[in-house]
């Protein structure tokens, strides 16, 4: 058997940071604002917050402690640590766990491209709210314009993972993540400012949209909502941290011994945390204002059909805005393909003895 050096992360922060790019990706800005949008605000944050602490920090600590200790990717690392029991099941789950989200999620991906370049090109100028709503379904089932920002998506990381742990992936992410995260709080401000008067005379303001998202509705609970909302919450922290896919399972076996990795976690978490609830804040007060508290619960459309409704509609402001927001979309989104692509791939390097190189031209080809 040929033995193949295991990579590493070149420091502390680069780990972190890194970790964070995975877990801070379309779930926290498109998922998160819906699903709490959906629910009305912020009863859906507080049980999420409950689940993030009672299930989200020991879930990420066991799994990059898993990689530390076996130093293999998820469909080894059971087999190594308890071998002969069925626990390997849980690792071969994950990977195709991984595999199966990253074949829609590079798709959404994609439309962040879309978004990219109509904000640049100005491709929205003068639209009324229905043509939003019609030319988002025009283009997201036209054959192959979709399929070609979903190539385009997938050079970008493929060309990233090429280069290797320390040197592709490690770099980009410590330029992406400081960017994201200044964007992140510049966007939610803005939309804190932003006022409309209506026909009637009525004014709405970003800051009656920010307590509306904050101020929990417990109006109408039942037992079975309750376990309704929990079930949501606990999906989408799994989602959000990227957990149960073993990815961090591959990146605590790159995690250098002197890590403390608890501390990390913590660090990951709040970072993570603090992307979805300022995403909610970019989004549920804008789209209050202009759309009321019926817009908040576009679902799944608030962030491809809600979001740009305002924003492009604003003029010279809004369109800079919107085309920020959809490039930190983007970023975020490209930092979590690259970790489901790599964690993938280092199994695959292990499993086939093969290549970086060739190994994810292969993936990259079929996916
Ligand atoms: N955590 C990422 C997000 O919130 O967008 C999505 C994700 C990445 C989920 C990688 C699962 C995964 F394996």
């Amino acid at each position: 058997e040929r033995k193949m050096k295991r990579e590493k992360f070149g420091s502390r922060l680069g780990f972190i940071l890194i970790s964070a790019g995975c877990a801070i990706g379309l779930g926290n800005v498109w998922r998160f604002p819906y699903i709490t949008g959906e629910y009305g605000g912020a009863a859906f944050v507080l049980i999420y917050l409950f689940f993030l602490l009672v299930l989200g920090l020991p879930i990420m600590v066991s799994e990059f402690l898993i990689g530390r200790h076996s130093r293999a990717n998820t469909a080894r690392a059971y087999q190594k640590l308890a071998p002969g029991t069925h626990w390997r099941w849980v690792g071969r789950m994950g990977v195709l766990a991984g595999f199966l989200i990253l074949s829609y999620y590079s798709v959404v991906a994609g439309w962040t491209l879309e978004y990219i370049f109509e904000a640049l090109t100005n491709g929205f100028s003068g639209k009324t709210p229905d043509e939003f709503i019609s030319s988002f379904q025009t283009f997201s089932s036209n054959p192959w314009r979709p399929a070609i920002w979903l190539i385009l998506f997938l050079l970008g990381t493929h060309f990233i993972i090429v280069k290797g742990v320390e040197k592709g992936i490690e770099r980009v992410s410590k330029f992406i993540m400081p960017v994201l995260l200044v964007m992140v709080v510049g966007i939610a401000i803005f939309s804190l400012t932003l006022k409309t008067t209506l026909d009637d005379g009525t004014v709405r303001t970003g800051l009656q949209g920010l307590k509306v998202y904050l101020t929990p509705d417990m109006s109408g609970i039942t037992v079975q909502k309750f376990l309704q909302v929990s079930l949501d919450a606990m999906s989408q922290l799994f989602f959000s941290l990227s957990v149960s896919m073993g990815i961090m399972i591959t990146y605590g076996s790159y995690v250098k011994k002197d890590v403390n990795l608890n501390k990390a976690v913590s660090q990951i978490e709040i970072m993570d945390t603090g992307v979805a609830f300022l995403a909610g804040m970019m989004i549920i007060p804008a789209v209050f204002v202009f759309s009321g508290l019926d817009g908040m619960s576009a679902g799944p459309g608030l962030m491809f059909v809600s979001l740009p409704n305002v924003f492009f509609r604003m003029g010279m402001a809004g369109r800079i805005v919107g085309l920020l927001f959809f490039l930190l979309a983007g970023f975020a989104a490209l930092t979590s393909c690259i970790s489901v692509l790599e964690s993938i791939a280092a199994n695959c390097m292990e499993l086939f003895h093969t290549e970086r190189k060739k190994t994810t031209g292969v993936l990259s080809i079929i996916y």
